[in-house]
């Protein structure tokens, strides 16, 4: 286990679902517990990529496999006092993956009015990791202006840009690789090997 116990994950409706289900694979092997968060958006986009189905009423998910889902609760997006709308329970660290320049731009405004968005102003003002997987193209000024002010404020802008000079020989691999970049970003450097080695 690494230093990271409590690991925040966020899927808003971007598409790039994969890269949240390779994510929460890797890190269920790492983390204690982790929450996941999805935007009504982020689980229509799950659904339509990688067939998740979330229940929102009953906090269900089907789709991630029985391993990783014995380490993740799942909270609904809206609920505002939930553990991760206080600045004394904030994680250890935060992944929105894929995070829309929609959430991006609510973000950067400070408007704190879902989870997501209460949780990432909750880890930039507690200066705790929050790394931001956008996924648009092609960006906006608006975008870059939003992404830059982030930046500012602390957070890890990673574009959904997976490296190829690892060979992949399937999209999962390919998402394997990139999600373990994501993850050294929070301090869980895994062990794969898609890693450069010179
Ligand atoms: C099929 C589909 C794919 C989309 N892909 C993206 C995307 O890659 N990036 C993005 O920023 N928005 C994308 N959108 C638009 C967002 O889903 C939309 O702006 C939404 O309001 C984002 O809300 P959320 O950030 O609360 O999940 C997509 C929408 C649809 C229907």
């Amino acid at each position: 286990m690494s230093g990271v116990r409590n690991l925040l994950v966020c899927v808003t409706g971007a598409s790039g679902a994969i890269y949240a289900d390779r994510l929460l694979r890797a890190a269920a092997s790492q983390v204690e517990r982790i929450g996941l968060v999805l935007t009504p958006q982020g689980a229509e986009i799950a659904a339509h990529e990688i067939g998740w189905a979330v229940d929102f009423e009953a906090l269900e998910i089907t789709g991630p496999p029985p391993n990783v889902m014995a380490r993740v609760r799942l909270y609904h997006p809206n609920d505002l006092s939930c553990r991760y709308a206080s600045g004394s329970a904030a994680p250890d660290a935060m992944i929105v993956v894929p995070c829309s320049v929609g959430t991006t731009g609510r973000i950067a405004s400070g408007l704190g009015d879902t989870v997501v968005t209460r949780a990432a102003a909750v880890c930039l003002k507690e200066r705790r990791p929050l790394v931001l997987v956008v996924r648009e193209s092609p960006l906006s000024l608006i975008d870059l202006r939003n992404l830059s002010r982030l930046s500012e404020a602390g957070a890890v802008i990673m574009p959904a840009a997976p490296p190829f000079y690892s060979g992949p020989q399937t999209i999962e691999q390919l998402a394997d690789y990139f999600v373990a970049r994501v993850l050294d970003q929070v301090g869980l450097r895994l062990d794969h090997p898609g890693r450069w080695g010179g």
